[in-house]
């Protein structure tokens, strides 16, 4: 990986840099759509492309399910196997085996589950991980972390975030012997959840790391803590993390949410909850398309924007009439919101490089939560 800072906000942490990977160059901050299952549903790749987005994240945990690594590996990797040309990132697998299976169970040696098709005892370590990792191809790679929820308290924080460094050690040992270490880039995720102290120490021992990973991750968060308590966080990490290396916020989705993080200084954050049937994004904030106050609005969702749905001026009557029962709709809105995302990075991006990243941020909120707008 290259990485190079390019500019910064003189007020806040904000930051612009490039990042150059084996699938092309990806500026930050991004914002990064999530294709669980190798494409986005309903979109391509080519639209994907044609939005301009240059990353996008697959899950190790769906991928290694179905196809799995046989079918990965005769594919020669996930880019090939979904036409994907540009950045890939992988998640390791261990969120979404705490939030997607109830029946994991923590040890040592990695995370115990039933696989959810055969019902079989499946164990998931930091080795497997990265070998799982290794034959999607992705340009960049997550260690394998033991995830609480952000409301955990109590001695399992802390004892998950010593566990998510010993398994950094286990990955970093694994990816450096695999010989794929030159394409693919592996990055740590801190954790200790919302206890600035823990944070602190996995800080500490992760940045003592530096040379095994390429970049970092700031994980355990958005679980539904308060606002205030998440930003501290952020900051706290961003201010401790190495300079020239990626910080990227892990689960971050709303609008609101990706510009105070990159205010904070994280570069990359991606969104898991956007598009949620009906409700597209604009910068007068979010607008439910369900609502009957649409069923005779005949305006696009958003006169000015680039993306396809509003350029080809289908109505928000439209939208609202075909919401309930047809994918056309949902598939209409997730183009939207996906060129909107990628637009308020765009112009954050743009913002950090002319100086003028407080103003922007000051308008934004203004029309997004309404006294402007
Ligand atoms: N996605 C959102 N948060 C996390 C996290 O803490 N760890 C991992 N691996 N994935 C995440
Ligand atoms: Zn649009």
């Amino acid at each position: 990986m290259q990485f190079e800072v390019i500019a910064k906000c003189h007020t806040t942490k904000a930051r612009v840099s490039k990042m150059t990977l084996a699938h092309g160059v990806t500026m930050l901050p991004t914002f990064m759509p999530v294709a669980t299952q190798a494409a986005i549903k309903g979109l391509t790749p080519q639209q994907m492309e044609s939005l301009g987005v240059t990353l996008i994240l697959n899950n190790t945990y769906h991928l290694n399910l179905r196809p799995g690594v046989d079918i990965l590996n005769a594919a020669d990797g996930a880019h090939k196997f979904q036409g994907w040309n540009k950045n890939l990132l992988t998640d390791s697998g261990g969120f979404q085996l705490v939030s997607l299976s109830k029946f994991t169970t923590i040890t040592e040696e990695g995370a115990l589950f039933l696989s959810p098709f055969t019902g079989e005892p499946t164990m998931l370590t930091p080795e497997e991980s990265m070998n799982i990792q290794h034959a999607i191809g992705a340009d960049i790679i997550m260690q394998l972390d033991d995830v609480v929820s952000s409301l955990t308290v109590g001695p399992r924080v802390e004892a998950a975030m010593h566990r998510s460094v010993r398994w950094l050690d286990r990955c970093i040992a694994f990816h450096q012997k695999s010989g794929k270490a030159d394409k693919q880039n592996l990055f740590a995720i801190v954790q200790g959840g919302l206890d600035p102290n823990l944070r602190d120490k996995c800080l500490e021992d992760m940045v003592e790391r530096k040379d095994g990973v390429a970049g970092y991750a700031i994980g355990g968060l958005s679980g539904g803590e308060e606002k205030d308590v998440f930003w501290r966080i952020i900051k706290q990490c961003a201010a401790k993390l190495p300079e020239e290396r990626p910080r990227y916020s892990m689960g971050i989705g709303f609008a609101e949410d990706l510009l105070v993080c990159v205010a904070l200084g994280a570069d990359c954050v991606f969104p898991t909850r956007t598009a949620r049937f009906g409700v597209a994004l604009t910068h007068n904030g979010p607008l439910n398309l369900k609502l009957s106050k649409h069923a005779k609005d005949f305006s696009p969702i958003d006169e000015n924007c680039p993306c396809p749905t509003c350029s080809s001026k289908m109505s928000r009557a439209l939208l609202n009439h075909t919401i309930t029962h047809e994918t056309s709709a949902a598939h209409a809105i997730t183009l939207h919101n996906i060129v909107f995302q990628a637009q308020v990075m765009g112009r954050a991006r743009e913002a950090i490089i002319n100086g003028t990243f407080p103003d922007y941020l000051r308008s934004f909120f203004a029309h997004y939560f309404g006294d402007a707008g």
